[in-house]
């Protein structure tokens, strides 16, 4: 941090310094921090009323606010033309810029039409959009109104989306006619329509036309740039409590059920403000290119939220890594001249095995920093990243968060701009962070060169509050497994120097190309022919981590290997999404190795995976240890 910002605190005068002041007077930091980032309606009267022990999460209790106001109007008083968005859309080199006021024009319109639908404070509006500026404007317009968003990637699947509604209990969906990824046309209202059949309490579907193309409308649905058009462009924002919801956005847990992660309005809004310029060095006027969709995590805080509340200007990226070909990052960042590119290992590691050429092609001397997130970065990636695309003079960002987190809670420079960095390690708390590693009786390992359950120590503003209407399940799963601390649900390594390097998840949570599956999720689908299956990650060159699945037929099936398989992929991608698909699914298997319990030992079907037979370990507590060689005979009967 500046150190004009650390001499706001008394004997505080560098930049370790303050990061040591953020750890052990975080109240402080954080009020402060508050006071001079966030317009307030209101000032807040307390801190923080926090007790991680029952997950009771409480910041700038007292004070009001206004999302939207402080990502559009407090910039549009004092640079209206700047441009807020650029909507890179999947046709190359037909980008839309979006300017602070306009965006706010865009947002006030669609907020006044929510209003006018009924939309009220505290309801919840679903958004099932690909990443473009109506989007964006839909979530602050639901920020304006006061009413809570929950953004479904629109790569979900109908049953995806509708559960996902149904839980939020979500009365209105903003979509578009077509979506277009890669040059590919993909039909959402289409696949709205089918999810809000099981939906009743979907009132209305407001349809934007991201194509030409003309789509069967119903009477729940309404033509929204139509009526957009109007609305008035003057929209009262609500004075929002600080502790109000913000938003919902839905992530695998390890049981089958999606988890509606809750985040609240100023906690949030200032961590991924903060994180999002300190972590990536972000000077205004910097042009800031997250490449994530906005329905993850990464897309919320860091091509929204972050960059907004900063005054940013943000690049909306629609398409994908190798559309029309594998130098699009690059021909982008020359044309939109990126300061600072966020992207995603597993599109790092497809791209490198395209070659150099398509780097070299383009101009990237604007590029200061590289950022990283989802994923563990492999050390060849992460070269490559640094010296390729970065031409070895930009850092390269590891980040380690999560959707809980609310933004980037360890990565290599988030206080310092000239820190050493590591390859391959994201190393570093962000201010007031304080990492703890947990051994596996729970004790706290305070000694470095040692390996351990990631947890955090004290709440951060940005940490979400609960699990919607299931608080219980929040407290069990993030505050019950380390009494006073978060539990991330991923393992890390502190090195002998202090720095961390996350090791992967704890829990039956998967990571493929970045995405989150808890594997319950991929075994909870019903086929006719299926007994049960286990579904397990191991490692995959290109994504990380890939889908492998066993399943054990019903006795009097008789199918063929091939079909079953076909059969089994169609119901994954109908249920979540093609992405959620096994790579391999090991079909005659008479039995899953289970304890006598009964729980399935996922241990040994990872260790049977990655040809690991001495790893299997100890068997001693197997139901029936035989299952165990009839799986390692059956490995080669894949489809
Ligand atoms: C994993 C994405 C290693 C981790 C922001 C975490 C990472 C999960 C990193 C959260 C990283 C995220 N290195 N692993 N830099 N960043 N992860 O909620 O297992 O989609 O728990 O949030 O991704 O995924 P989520």
């Amino acid at each position: 941090m500046a150190n004009q910002e650390a001499a706001g605190f008394d004997g505080v005068s560098d930049r370790s310094a303050l990061q040591e002041f953020s750890v052990s007077n975080s109240e402080s930091f954080w009020a402060a921090v508050a006071r001079q980032r966030l317009s307030w309606i209101r000032p807040f009267h307390t801190v923080q009323d926090c007790d991680l022990s029952r997950g009771e999460i409480k910041w700038f209790v007292g004070g009001q606010l206004n999302v939207s106001v402080n990502c559009l109007d407090r910039h549009v008083h004092t640079c209206p033309e700047r441009v807020a968005l650029i909507w890179e859309r999947d046709e190359s080199g037909s980008e839309v810029k979006v300017t602070y006021r306009s965006l706010l024009e865009m947002t006030c319109r669609l907020g006044n039409l929510l209003r006018r639908h009924g939309v009220k404070r505290g309801d919840c509006v679903t958004i099932y959009m690909p990443t473009c500026p109506l989007a964006v404007a839909s979530m602050l317009a639901c920020a304006r109104i006061g009413a809570a968003h929950n953004v479904v990637f629109a790569g979900f699947s109908a049953e995806a989306l509708a559960e996902r509604i149904r839980d939020a209990q979500s009365g209105t969906v903003i979509t578009v006619n077509q979506g277009v990824r890669g040059g590919k046309v993909t039909e959402l209202k289409k696949t709205v329509d089918t999810a809000v059949q099981s939906c009743p309490a979907v009132q209305q579907v407001f349809v934007a036309m991201r194509t030409e193309n003309p789509v069967a409308m119903t009477a729940r649905d309404v033509a929204m740039e139509e009526e957009m058009l109007k609305e008035d462009v003057v929209c009262e924002p609500a004075a929002m409590d600080s502790e109000d919801v913000l938003f919902l956005l839905y992530t695998s847990g390890s049981t089958g059920k999606p988890k509606g992660l809750v985040h609240t309005q100023a906690g949030y809004l200032l961590y991924a403000a903060l994180t999002h310029r300190y972590v990536f060095s972000y000077h205004d006027g910097d042009v800031f290119g997250c490449v994530a969709d906005i329905g993850w995590i990464t897309g919320h805080s860091y091509s929204v939220y972050g960059p907004l509340a900063n005054g940013g200007t943000t690049v909306l990226f629609e398409s994908t890594p190798i559309y029309p070909d594998p130098g699009r990052y690059w021909e982008m960042v020359q044309r939109l001249k990126i300061n600072q590119f966020y992207g995603a290992p597993t599109a790092i590691r497809l791209l490198l095995k395209y070659g150099d050429e398509w780097v070299h092609k383009y101009d990237r001397s604007t590029l200061k920093t590289l950022g990283s997130v989802g994923e563990p970065i492999n050390t060849e990636a992460w070269e490559w990243y640094h010296r390729v695309v970065g031409d070895g003079r930009c850092p390269v960002v590891d980040t380690w968060w999560q959707t809980e987190t609310g933004g980037i809670c360890i990565s290599p420079r988030p206080s310092d701009a000239d820190a050493e960095i590591v390859p391959g390690m994201a190393m570093r708390p962000f201010f007031s962070i304080k990492p703890t590693l947990m051994d596996t009786e729970g004790k706290v390992l305070t000694s470095n060169d040692v390996s351990g359950a990631l947890c955090i120590a004290q709440p951060w503003p940005g940490m979400a509050r609960t699990i919607h209407n299931n608080h219980q399940r929040f407290i069990e799963t993030y505050c019950r497994p380390h009494p006073g601390y978060f539990f991330t649900g991923d393992g890390a390594y502190r090195s002998k120097e202090g720095y961390y390097q996350i090791t992967g998840r704890l829990d039956d949570v998967i990571n493929v190309s970045g995405h989150r599956i808890g594997t319950a999720e991929i075994e909870d689908n019903q086929c006719a022919a299926v007994a049960e299956s286990a579904v397990i990650g191991y490692s995959h060159d290109l994504k990380g981590q890939g889908v492998y699945a066993f399943v054990v037929l019903k006795n009097d099936v008789e199918v063929q290997g091939a079909a079953l398989c076909q059969q089994l992929n169609n119901m994954v991608s109908k249920k979540i999404a093609k992405y959620a698909c096994p790579d391999f699914i090991q079909v005659f298997v008479q039995r899953l190795p289970k304890t006598r319990s009964g729980k399935i030992m996922r241990r040994v079907l990872r260790k049977v995976v990655e040809r690991d037979l001495d790893g299997v370990g100890d068997l001693s507590t197997l139901d029936d240890p035989t299952a165990v060689q009839e799986i390692i005979q059956g490995h080669g009967d894949l489809c």
